[in-house]
């Protein structure tokens, strides 16, 4: 059954009455003010996350929230090799110390993404790619849950300290990635810049994008998820949550 349909903005009562319904967690229809809009995103309940505080100070004029929406099409500029350079010199002088930025608890959010998430648009088989996987603090947990993973990266000072292995590190920008057409079931965003139109092209026709917003709209490179509804070029639908501070969205195309 197709997952939603129609959306409603973390309101338990009625997401879990929606559930019922479709097999998915839903009960009854919602009654009309309670339609955030006939958009594709099926908004699941908040869950908590014990111990998870903000660890991001993005702002809405944040350099990075700004390059963010350039790169996704949603602000003029677009993503030019200014752009590009600033970025990657940005994330080459934070690299030693973005372990730093890891915890459990934000690794729990990555993994309420893995499993609610996926679990209410499903996966199609294949190769899932990370894209600004920096020093690949999530691609081990990546790779348990997908076959294959390639993990990307413009930062060469990033990758360096991502592991070798389960994921394969790749250099990239992920507006050109070396990938072809429709070779990847799943790609994952986490604090990372989305390309729409390597998105599109790179995911298999009824591929899934997975995004995630560690510190929630505190995130320098955020997106919400109606964001990325507009940013996406075709017809893709999906959950979206919160977990702790975090956000997350799972959209699957055309489904
Ligand atoms: C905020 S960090 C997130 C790293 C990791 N995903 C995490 O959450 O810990 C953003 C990462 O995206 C990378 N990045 C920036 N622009 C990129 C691009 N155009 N293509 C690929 N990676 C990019 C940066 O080098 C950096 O490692």
């Amino acid at each position: 059954m197709a997952l939603v349909i129609r959306s409603c903005r973390c309101d338990g009562q009625w997401i879990a009455g929606v559930a019922q319904t479709c097999g998915l967690g839903v009960m009854q229809e919602p009654t009309a003010p309670q339609y955030a809009g006939a958009m594709s995103i099926h908004y699941l309940p908040a869950i908590p996350i014990e111990g998870h505080v903000l660890s991001s100070p993005g702002s809405p004029d944040h350099p990075m929230r700004l390059a963010t929406r350039r790169a996704a099409g949603l602000d003029e500029g677009g993503w030019k090799g200014d752009l590009r350079d600033e970025v990657r010199a940005y994330f080459d002088g934070m690299a030693d110390e973005w372990h730093t930025r890891t915890s459990p608890e934000r690794s729990a959010i990555v993994s309420d993404l893995l499993t609610r998430g996926l679990a209410a648009t499903g996966v199609p088989a294949g190769l899932a790619v990370e894209v600004g996987s920096g020093i690949g603090a999530y691609s081990a947990m990546l790779s348990e849950r997908f076959d294959a993973v390639v993990a990307i990266d413009l930062s060469l000072a990033m990758l360096r300290l991502a592991p070798a292995r389960p994921a394969f590190r790749v250099q990239a920008d992920g507006s050109a990635l070396p990938l072809r057409d429709g070779s990847a079931a799943v790609m994952v965003l986490i604090n990372a810049f989305l390309f729409p139109a390597e998105v599109a092209r790179v995911l298999v026709p009824d591929g899934v994008i997975a995004w995630v917003n560690s510190s929630g709209e505190r995130t320098p490179i955020y997106l919400s998820a109606e964001d990325l509804l507009a940013a996406l070029p075709g017809t893709w639908s999906g959950a979206a949550s919160r977990a702790g501070e975090g956000h997350w969205c799972v959209l699957r195309r055309g489904v």
